[in-house]
């Protein structure tokens, strides 16, 4: 692991932008990007796909222990992958997308979830998007945003990538989940991008990132 290694934690509900704004920062600082929603949507489509029954933790946990998943650099992405393949599409579908709230809540799955996010650290420097890395993944990063966009836009965001995906039901369910609830870490930065192209906000990130990288000489 490179121990001065720098994090970027991008928290925020879905559809807030944090993918596109976050691989902006990966790509122009020269940093690994990281989407930690993938890698549960990876879990949920192997299960699905396995015919494990995701109501049930037990199964679920008695899968993740033996399921020849492998962590991969690609296209400047740190990767998920299951017996050498990456789901790309098959992850974005809205049954994944509207199950994935129902595998993300076991504790187990979770504890598994945030040591392998851990280890994307021997890939070196990461931006990480996903709801609980400013809180729970690297709680001892100086640099945390949370973004947020309102309802309304987000849905509108989703409705335009052509997606059924109940952001407003997945969100409530992610925020009032008892392990690792999505909210902002108490020393995140919060941006609002409601009204804002996700250049200007990843700008706006850049700028504040490289500030106070400079203040605390890292
Ligand atoms: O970011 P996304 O929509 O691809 O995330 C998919 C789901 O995974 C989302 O409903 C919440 C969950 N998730 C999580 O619980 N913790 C993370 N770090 C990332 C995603």
């Amino acid at each position: 692991m490179s121990k001065n290694a720098i994090v970027i934690a991008l928290d925020g509900p879905s559809a807030s932008g944090k993918g596109t704004c976050g691989r902006y920062l990966a790509r122009k600082l020269g940093f690994r990007f990281v989407d930690t929603g993938a890698m549960y949507r990876t879990l949920t489509w192997h299960c699905l796909r396995t015919g494990v029954d995701i109501t049930d933790p037990a199964r679920v946990l008695a899968t993740i222990r033996n399921w020849g998943a492998e962590l991969k650099v690609e296209e400047g992405d740190v990767r998920l992958l299951v017996e050498g393949y990456h789901p790309a599409a098959e992850i974005r579908s809205d049954e994944i997308s509207n199950t994935v709230a129902k595998v993300s809540p076991i504790a187990g799955v979770r504890v598994w979830m945030v040591r392998t996010q851990r280890e994307c650290l021997a890939f070196g420097d990461l931006v990480m998007d996903g709801r609980d890395i400013g809180t729970h993944v690297f709680p001892e990063t100086p640099f945390k945003f949370f973004l947020t966009a309102s309802d309304e836009v987000r849905a509108r965001r989703r409705k335009a990538e052509g997606s059924k995906d109940n952001t407003a039901e997945r969100d409530r369910r992610d925020a009032s989940r008892t392990v690792a609830p999505l909210e902002p870490a108490r020393d995140a930065v919060l941006v609002d991008n409601s009204h804002e192209s996700p250049t200007v906000t990843a700008e706006f990130m850049l700028a504040h990132f490289q500030s106070r990288r400079q203040v605390l000489g890292l």
